[in-house]
């Protein structure tokens, strides 16, 4: 395999990322959900070539990217799926809101219950924009704990169905932030299940599918597994993550069913920017690539995983996807996490953002000296009073 170099650390600060300026200097940061390493050379080298045609003016959505989501879906999935039934919008985030304004305001499979349905199945702990589409939409969270059985976190379908009773939409995130769970074809099944029983529509945030790391797991677009649940499912895709252009915003809505479509364009009317042509490049190119990028990258995840589950031990499960882990440190009592972390020099999410305190969410996508150095804090920052942890 090619060797991609993704132990070579750059300086990002200058560059004002997100993930570099938020903490004091001198602080690692291992928070928000993007990587230290580059994105792969073929990709730059493309775009830089795009720039140095010199007009950036605004596009249509080149008819190559549309071919190039449409193969990557079939080749990787199964999926076949027509080009009406894609919407795009400039980022995975923007299509939650709309996706939750679609199910609550929409004429589709629910105007009989339209007055009386502002129901919002979410199970948490989850990527925190999903706790705060209820709000920005007017309507309610209807919120289930995700429960952690020895190696895993699992859904709690007997709570989920008090959930669904009033709802009219469920929101999965699959593989799962922060959890990094890559949920199966029946955990999949019981979940299309219950939104046909309670005639839900269902958002699937897929961003994270190109990244797993448990090599006896798949993943399945929810979508695929019936006609019927196809028809009522509004999925979230976007290359940017596993190819790590974040931000350069691009995402795909895929929805089948021409009504619920029809809702979702007319939530999107007029308030939500067209998309750039370099993030439109970026993310044909990375639905077309046959390169030994992601395979490397994968492998260099599974291989700094593996570093972190040597140090943070029982406190976490195993990542079947995404490069995220979930810590359990709620044996540390503490007062003030955040504060604490910081002290031992490392910028963590912490787990009350996504529904769930006493935990911490650590991204290990970045190259061996930064998280070797950040290990070594962590370390230092978990060792309880009695320098044993016990999973509660
Ligand atoms: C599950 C999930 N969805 C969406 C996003 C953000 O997507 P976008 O930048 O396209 O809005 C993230 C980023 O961390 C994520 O983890």
């Amino acid at each position: 395999m090619t060797d991609y170099r993704f132990d070579q650390v750059f300086d990002r600060r200058p560059t004002s990322s997100t993930k570099w300026n938020k903490f004091p200097e001198g602080v690692l940061p291992f928070w928000v959900a993007d990587m230290d390493m580059r994105a792969p050379p073929f990709l730059l080298d493309r775009l830089k070539q795009r720039i140095d045609h010199g007009i950036l003016g605004y596009t249509v959505t080149p008819p190559t990217v549309v071919e190039a989501f449409i193969r990557w879906l079939e080749v990787h999935y199964r999926w076949s799926v027509q080009p009406e039934w894609l919407v795009w919008i400039p980022g995975v985030v923007t299509g939650l809101n709309l996706a939750t304004r679609t199910a609550l305001a929409g004429e589709s499979l629910h105007q009989s219950r339209r007055s009386a349905c502002r129901g919002i199945v979410i199970p948490r702990p989850v990527y925190y924009p999903f706790l705060d589409v209820a709000e920005n939409s007017g309507g309610e969270s209807h919120l289930s704990d995700l429960v952690r059985s020895g190696q895993q976190w699992i859904m709690d379908f007997d709570d989920l169905d008090r959930c669904a009773k009033d709802s009219c939409l469920f929101m999965l995130c699959n593989p799962q932030n922060p959890t990094g769970r890559v949920y199966t074809r029946v955990e999949l099944q019981q979940i299309a299940e219950l939104c046909l029983r309670h005639n839900l529509i269902l958002m699937s945030d897929e961003i994270h599918c190109p990244l797993i790391l448990d090599r006896e797991l798949q993943h399945v677009p929810v979508a695929t597994l019936s006609r019927e649940i196809e028809a009522r499912t509004i999925t979230l895709f976007s290359p940017t993550k596993a190819y790590n252009t974040p931000g350069l915003s691009c995402a795909v809505a895929v929805i089948p069913d021409p009504v619920l479509r029809q809702d979702f364009l007319h939530a999107r009317a007029g308030l939500v920017p067209g998309i750039s042509p370099l993030a439109y490049l970026a993310c044909e190119l990375a639905w077309s690539d046959r390169s030994d990028w992601l395979p490397a990258m994968l492998d260099y995840l599974r291989g700094n995983e593996q570093r972190v589950r040597t140090v943070a031990g029982a406190r976490m499960t195993p990542v079947e996807g995404t490069y995220l882990a979930w810590i359990d440190v709620r044996d540390l009592n503490l007062a003030d996490a955040e504060t604490h972390f910081v002290n031992h020099g490392l910028g963590l999410s912490l787990g009350e953002q996504f529904g769930r305190p006493g935990f911490i969410r650590f991204n290990f996508g970045c190259p061996r000296p930064t998280l070797q150095a950040g290990l070594e804090r962590l370390a230092a920052a978990l060792s309880s009073p009695d320098g044993v942890f016990r999973p509660t």
